[in-house]
C-alpha cells in the first residue's frame, strides 16, 4: 500500500498487474495509470502479482465448496478479499496472451474471486466497484487479429466476470502495437513481424500508446466521477 496522505473519505484504487519482469511495458503502464489514479486523489494499491510471489495454482483450500458459501479459504486468498473489498476502483494490467489474460491473472481471478465472495449471494459483496482491464497486445493496430481480440476479450471480462460478480462498471482498454516490430499475421496464418520503429516513430509510437492508456484510465475515471 502506497502511504498517501488520506482520510475517512479517500477513495482506494487497486491497480494488479501480471508480469514476471519489472522493466516491461506492462510494468510501465501499470506505473502510469498508478500516478494518474494517485493524482486523482486516490489511494493506491498496488498489487504485483509476480512481485508478490503469487501463486496461479488452484488449491483443495481454494477450491469452492459448492452449497457453502462461507469456506473460509486460505490466509493468502483471504488477504487479496480484503484488498478487493477495500477497493473502489479495480484497474488490471496485463499482457493479451492467446487472445485471452496471462495464467498468472486468471489465477487470481481462480482462487480470489471465489464462491460466497466474487459470487453466489443475492446481494453482491462486490457491487458499486469499477473495473478497468488494460491489455497490452503485440498486434499491429491494423492486423486482423485485433477485432477478434476486441471480440473475444470484452464478453469474457466485462460479462463473464465483473457482471457476473455485479460490479457496476467495466471496460477493456486493449492497447495495440505494444511491440516495436509491429505484429501482422498473413493470409497464410504466418507470423509477420515488421520492421523494429527507432528514433521519432519510436517515441512517438510508444507516447500514442501511453496516451490511450491513459485515455481508459480518465474515462475510468470519469465514469466513478460521475456515479458519486
Ligand atoms: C504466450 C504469448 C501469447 C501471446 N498472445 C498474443 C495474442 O493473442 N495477441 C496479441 O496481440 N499478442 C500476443 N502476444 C504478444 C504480447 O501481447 C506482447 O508481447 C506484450 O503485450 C508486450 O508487452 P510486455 O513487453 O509488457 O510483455 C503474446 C505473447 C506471448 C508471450
Amino acid at each position: 500500500m502506497h502511504n498517501t496522505p488520506t482520510d475517512d473519505t479517500t477513495r482506494t484504487a487497486l491497480v494488479v498487474f501480471a508480469h514476471h519482469r519489472p522493466d516491461s511495458l506492462t510494468a510501465h503502464i501499470a506505473g502510469l495509470a498508478i500516478r494518474r489514479l494517485s493524482a486523482a486523489g486516490y489511494r493506491i494499491d498496488r498489487l504485483d502479482l509476480h512481485g508478490e510471489g503469487f501463486d496461479p495454482r488452484m488449491t483443495v483450500a481454494d477450491q469452492p465448496e459448492w452449497g457453502n458459501r462461507e469456506k473460509t479459504y486460505s490466509p493468502e486468498v483471504h488477504d487479496h478479499m480484503r484488498r478487493i473489498l477495500a477497493a473502489d476502483l479495480i484497474v488490471a494490467v496485463f499482457p493479451v496472451y492467446w487472445v485471452q489474460m496471462p495464467a498468472l491473472l486468471k489465477g487470481w481471478i481462480d482462487r480470489v474471486w471465489n464462491y460466497g465472495f466474487a459470487y453466489g449471494r443475492s446481494a453482491p459483496r462486490l457491487a458499486g466497484k469499477r473495473m478497468l482491464w488494460l491489455g497490452l497486445a503485440g498486434a499491429a493496430d491494423d492486423d486482423g487479429y485485433v477485432e477478434l481480440m476486441q471480440q473475444s476479450l470484452g464478453p469474457q471480462l466485462n460479462e463473464g466476470i465483473a457482471y457476473y460478480c455485479g460490479l457496476s462498471h467495466s471496460t477493456v482498454g486493449l492497447l495495440t502495437g505494444a511491440e516495436d516490430k509491429p505484429q501482422r499475421v498473413d493470409d497464410a496464418g504466418n507470423l509477420v513481424l515488421g520492421e523494429a520503429l527507432t528514433g521519432a516513430a519510436h517515441t512517438a509510437h510508444y507516447e500514442a500508446l501511453e496516451r490511450r492508456a491513459m485515455g481508459f484510465v480518465d474515462e475510468l475515471l470519469a465514469s466513478a466521477a460521475v456515479a458519486a
